[in-house]
């Protein structure tokens, strides 16, 4: 077989585009090597290349704050009035959940390399006792809402092209959870060439081009090529449960968040918590030009992250968690739109094929990654409510394999939560000091929140432990 050159016409995109020496890598492939190779230039999205070259070009800009405010936020009731209210929206949310118009959404494209693990983040074994992974944690409350809720709730999982095989495989060895093979929709997000610092091409093997996940901005693109918008709107769900395949705690189906956000008629909602500190990485909640926006940590100076009220609190105080809600209209929309979401460049360093054909890392952060983030779709809702919620009860972030956001961390979340609940049904037990050893697990299919967990419980229980609490 003779080997594949590219064509003229391709050779012609090439040199137009500034990658005239991608042309060289296919003076020593074999013929199966160049096809693969030709192709994967071929279907190159020339258009967003020279686009991302212009980005590289461009010296960054420091974002505007004179027309940034605080934005207001749905605050945790503190008065009777205000638990008045939130029941009442709460009550709201359970209809919504009822109404059977939810479907859930995770975004698993990502690349885990912080926490070190050599495989989807989502079967990372995170629960205590169980050592359930996070998608079956998921799982556990998907299930459990159509049981509490009567709804068909449907499961969406993005992938990325590195961990779409082994996620779907890890699903099927796990029977599905139970679910039901046909309630859960596999989607893989984009991926974009990955350039060096000058904007050229590289690669990953002889015959294959260095590309990544294109960001979880990519989920609405991708909700869309895959068809399952469609397929949404088509079984009447029109709002999707939004969250990352990182927080075991999570509430996948939250009424009150749901009723919030129908109660404001809101299209794009964030889940808030007060940060810790000025230097903690969560998206600042904002009103920019007056419209609802995520502003991402890195984004913000350091001045006006630190900037604080006279009562001492951080005038900009509430970080997004990245948990949402959106409607499917919503998504269809930004999926649609003329101009793309803005494109965030990250330094990265990779194993990289240098133009003699060697394997070689590539240069400490001299590769660019080019990807969309979800929150950026913000300043195109017609309304956003910005939710708080208790940090502990609802964000254990697994990010890297020690210290802060670790496994580690989660897993002492998540029993002083579920010990918290023990307590508040009344049984008697005091907070342990230390959770090096695991004492507590409860399932979602057993309790998935502190009231259904104080209806199945008698007051004055002495639970032993290690406790663990399943159907
Ligand atoms: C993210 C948010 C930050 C938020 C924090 C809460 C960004 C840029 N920042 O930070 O505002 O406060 O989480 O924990 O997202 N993913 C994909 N495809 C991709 C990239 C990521 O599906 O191409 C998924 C990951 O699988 C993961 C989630 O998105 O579920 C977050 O990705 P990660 O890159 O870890 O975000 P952080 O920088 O930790």
């Amino acid at each position: 077989m003779t080997a594949q050159k590219p064509d003229d016409a391709l050779k012609t995109r090439l040199e137009k585009h500034g990658q005239a020496h991608a042309l060289q890598w296919f003076d020593n492939l074999n013929a199966d090597e160049s096809r693969r190779l030709r192709q994967q230039l071929e279907q190159l999205d020339f258009d967003r290349l020279d686009r991302f070259r212009t980005l590289l070009k461009t010296p960054p800009t420091n974002m505007s704050f004179e027309d940034v405010k605080p934005a207001p936020v749905r605050r945790l009731p503190l008065t009777d009035r205000q638990r008045k209210f939130e029941s009442r929206v709460t009550e709201l949310g359970r209809d919504t959940l009822a109404a059977d118009r939810t479907a859930a959404l995770t975004v698993a494209g990502g690349q885990g390399t912080r926490l070190g693990y050599d495989h989807p983040k989502g079967m990372y074994p995170i629960s205590p006792l169980r050592n359930k992974s996070l998608f079956g944690l998921f799982a556990e409350q998907i299930l459990a809402a159509r049981r509490r809720y009567g709804c068909r709730m449907p499961w969406l999982v993005m992938t990325s092209h590195t961990n779409d095989e082994e996620t779907r495989e890890f699903f099927g060895a796990q029977g599905f959870f139970g679910l039901g093979e046909e309630t859960v929709h596999f989607f893989v997000q984009g991926t974009n060439p990955i350039l060096d610092a000058e904007g050229r091409l590289l690669r990953a093997e002889r015959d294959e081009l260095l590309v990544g996940p294109d960001g979880h901005g990519g989920v609405f693109a991708a909700l869309s090529r895959s068809g399952l918008l469609d397929r949404l709107r088509q079984g009447g769900w029109d709002l999707i449960s939004y969250f990352q395949v990182d927080n075991p705690l999570v509430t996948v189906a939250d009424p009150r968040f749901l009723g919030h956000h129908v109660n404001m008629n809101a299209d794009f909602s964030c889940k808030v918590v007060p940060k810790r500190e000025p230097s903690e990485g969560l998206g600042l909640a904002v009103l920019k030009t007056g419209r609802p926006t995520v502003i991402e940590y890195i984004d913000v100076p350091e001045k006006v992250a630190g900037e604080r009220l006279p009562s001492g609190k951080l005038r900009y105080q509430f970080g997004s968690i990245a948990i949402h809600l959106m409607d499917v209209p919503f998504a269809e929309r930004v999926a649609n739109l003329d101009s793309s979401l803005p494109w965030h460049i990250a330094e990265k360093t990779y194993r990289i094929v240098d133009d003699a054909g060697r394997k070689v890392e590539s240069p400490p952060g001299g590769c660019r990654k080019f990807e969309q983030f979800v929150f950026e779709a913000l300043p195109h809702a017609q309304e956003c409510a910005f939710v708080e919620v208790r940090r502990e009860a609802e964000f254990a972030p697994v990010k890297n394999a020690e210290g802060d956001d670790s496994p580690a961390t989660a897993r002492r979340l998540m029993q002083r939560l579920w010990f918290e609940w023990l307590q508040k049904a009344g049984a008697d037990v005091e907070m342990p000091k230390d959770f090096s050893e695991p004492l507590i697990e409860i399932s979602p299919l057993y309790a998935a929140d502190e009231e259904e967990l104080a209806q199945k419980t008698e007051a004055d229980w002495q639970p032993s432990f290690p406790l663990l609490l399943e159907p």
